[in-house]
């Protein structure tokens, strides 16, 4: 399949990493990268508004140490998205990342109701004109592509994502990206892939898959069914920081390489925890690495006990101490 030309923007891969709320901080866009070189990564979202006002406080080189939006040179292809619902104040947060940005995605897919309440993320479905003029607005500040994600509609009796989806390229967008649930549906049911296929053969520009996608085999099956040209994965990688390396090599070739073993998982599991730290410090890094002992720490002997015990811990060489036993207590591994 063709790689992913998002505007002039030619990139050697069809998968992204989905942008996701405390979770594709700078480590974990950092880890997939050292398993992808090729793949477009996604910061979290970024309020339009608190950027404004935080480079108003601060000297604009300082806000290079937010974590939000921290990058290396090798995290290149990354896009950095976007809320917020002021055309012009987007347009000069666009402006601030630009020097760091390949790509500017704007959020009109948040159903989190504090977002929509304050007419952000997927509020936007329910204005198209306002939307619109958002992107024509980014457009016009920025010289890199500019991409929306959204979702197929407020309800399931308001799925306007095939007239939104329009009405975005016509404003400019360079690039979609569907996660194929209403905002009713926030995160339950199951993502209608049938449905990025509409939408793919209503517009010219790219679509990506989203929803739902959880390993090689749901990716080759997503880009079956809904014929886009590339996927993005979101809570998967929070467990399997590799699974877009396979899946673009699956793409790449037809091969679908092995899953990583309990050891090489658990493994990226302490490489996150040190990296947070480095990041945030110790006492910080070691809360916020708890949300992701779930995504690793599952179908081994005494699983559920493991996890509780390190979600309490705050010594973090305790932490590590209790993996490395994962890793080297092979009866742990037998289930039975
Ligand atoms: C914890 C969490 C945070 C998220 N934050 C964002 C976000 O900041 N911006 C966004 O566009 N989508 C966000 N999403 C939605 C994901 O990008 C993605 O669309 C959704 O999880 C479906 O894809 P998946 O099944 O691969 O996870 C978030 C999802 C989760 C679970």
């Amino acid at each position: 399949m063709n790689k992913l030309k998002i505007g002039n923007l030619k990139l050697n891969t069809n998968v992204s990493l989905a942008p996701m709320a405390g979770i594709t901080d700078y480590v974990l866009r950092s880890l997939v990268r050292e398993c992808s070189p090729t793949c477009l990564l996604t910061t979290e979202m970024i309020s339009s508004e608190a950027l404004i006002n935080e480079s108003k406080c601060k000297k604009r080189d300082m806000i290079a140490e937010n974590d939000l939006i921290k990058r290396e040179k090798n995290h290149s292809p990354i896009s950095y998205q976007l809320t917020g619902h002021k055309p012009q104040l987007m347009a000069d947060a666009a402006r601030l990342i630009a020097d760091r940005a390949d790509i500017i995605d704007i959020n009109m897919g948040c159903p989190v109701k504090k977002v929509v309440g304050g007419q952000d993320g997927c509020a936007l479905m329910k204005n198209p004109k306002l939307a619109k003029d958002i992107v024509i607005a980014v457009k016009e500040a920025v010289n890199c592509p500019v991409t929306v994600k959204f979702r197929l509609g407020f309800t399931q009796d308001e799925m306007n994502f095939i007239e939104y989806g329009q009405q975005m390229q016509e404003a400019g967008a360079d690039m979609i990206t569907l996660h194929a649930r209403t905002r009713k549906q926030m995160y339950s049911g199951v993502a209608d892939w049938g449905k990025i296929a509409q939408l793919k053969k209503a517009i010219d520009i790219p679509v990506i898959a989203n929803g739902d996608i959880k390993t090689v085999e749901d990716a080759a099956k997503c880009l079956e069914i809904s014929e886009a040209d590339g996927v993005a994965i979101g809570r998967a990688a929070m467990g399997d920081v590799d699974l877009i390396r396979r899946i673009e090599h699956y793409i790449n070739s037809g091969n679908i390489l092995p899953i990583p073993t309990m050891e090489e998982n658990i493994q990226n599991l302490k490489k996150l925890l040190l990296k947070e730290i480095e990041l945030r410090g110790e006492d910080i890094g070691v809360k916020f690495s708890r949300k992701f002992y779930p995504f690793y720490i599952s179908g081994i002997r005494n699983a559920a006990k493991f996890r509780a015990e390190i979600v309490v811990e705050n010594d973090y060489k305790k932490i590590i101490k209790r993996l490395d036993e994962i890793i080297y207590d092979k009866t742990l591994l037998s289930l039975s």
